[in-house]
């Protein structure tokens, strides 16, 4: 870990009372954690945005009585199988299934697999975590 830097940040009165009051509801402790994690989101969003090698989860809620759908997202994962980490699947209910989908890679390709499973006909719900390696966000 790198040293600590200690900087003061002039704001706006009112601006202050939402942000406290914000983080008061998520339940930090203090400002210094609630502002190392907006700084942190920011670096994660422009590793997603510049094309850095970047980690996240995609899941999916399907119903797996569909025709053709289980081939569907077994041959999509295949095809995208270098940026796949792992998955898990979990049977719901009688119809519903959960997958989660472990994911590290060029954040073109994890997006476009996320994209193609989310467009698989009976696939009810997707979403894409967008989160980091690590490596560049400290
Ligand atoms: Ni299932």
């Amino acid at each position: 870990m790198s040293k600590i830097i200690r900087f003061g940040i002039s704001l706006d009165g009112d601006l202050s009372r939402r942000f406290n009051a914000r983080l008061k509801k998520k339940g930090y402790s203090n400002r210094s954690e609630a502002i190392r994690d907006l700084i942190r989101q920011d670096l994660v969003d422009q590793e997603w945005h510049e094309g850095h090698e970047v980690a996240g989860a995609v899941t999916l809620i399907y119903d797996h009585h569909k025709r053709e759908l289980l081939n569907k997202i077994t041959d999509t994962q295949h095809d995208f199988q270098k940026a796949i980490l792992s998955a898990q699947h979990i049977h719901l209910d009688h119809h519903n299934c959960l997958e989660i989908i472990a994911v590290k890679g060029n954040p073109i390709e994890v997006s476009k697999l996320a994209d193609m499973l989310k467009a698989v006909k009976g696939v009810r719900h997707t979403t894409l975590s967008m989160s980091t390696t690590g490596k560049e966000v400290a």
